[in-house]
């Protein structure tokens, strides 16, 4: 698509953004109050919404980051995902919470999910700004979710489209 030609139509403004994960940070916050809660961004459209749910969760946390590749999508429907760079720490002791921008046809998650889960940590739950339910190619349902979107392909908040937007402080669309 040419997006020069194109208009940026908001679905998220910052102050909704900021809402929205401010509720999510209190919900975590009373989930977590008797854990030891590792907070695990995926790299990199969530590194946004991570810095900023982190700041409205009122716990002593850990913070680290997981950064993976897709490959396999288009080939095969379970699809596969390959870790480029992984956590610094053994997760054992911890209950850990994966955090990502949006979740889309739910491999990503599902896959982080299964490999995080085979190192035992003491619990393991997954949180999304955007989920995109009607996308989904693999049962996957995340435990936190902020806004549920129609299929749309989205930027800015961390979202990104051709390596650009990730800075902008809202969520808009490219239309017509
Ligand atoms: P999934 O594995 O198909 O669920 O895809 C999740 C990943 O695809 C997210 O972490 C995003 O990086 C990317 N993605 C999915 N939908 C969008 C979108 O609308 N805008 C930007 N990135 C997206
Ligand atoms: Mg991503």
């Amino acid at each position: 698509m040419d997006i020069s030609k194109m208009r940026q139509e908001v679905l998220f403004t910052r102050e909704e953004i900021a809402e929205k994960v401010r509720q999510m940070g209190e919900i975590i916050t009373d989930d977590y109050k008797d854990k030891t809660l590792l907070v695990v961004s995926l790299l990199k459209g969530s590194f946004v919404f991570a810095a900023d749910l982190v700041r409205h969760i009122d716990l002593k946390l850990t913070v680290d980051f997981m950064m993976t590749s897709s490959y396999g999508h288009s080939m095969e429907s379970t699809g596969s995902i390959r870790i480029l760079k992984d956590l610094d720490f053994n997760i054992e002791d911890y209950d850990v919470l994966i955090v990502d921008d949006i979740t889309d046809s739910g491999i990503t998650m599902s896959k982080v999910h299964e490999m995080l889960s085979e190192r035992a940590p003491r619990s393991l739950k997954t949180c999304v700004l955007l989920d995109k339910p009607s996308r989904r190619q693999v049962d996957f349902q995340a435990d936190y979710v902020g806004f549920e979107i129609p299929d749309k392909f989205i930027v800015g908040y961390g979202l990104n489209f051709g390596n650009h937007y990730r800075n902008v402080d809202h969520i808009f669309e490219f239309v017509e």
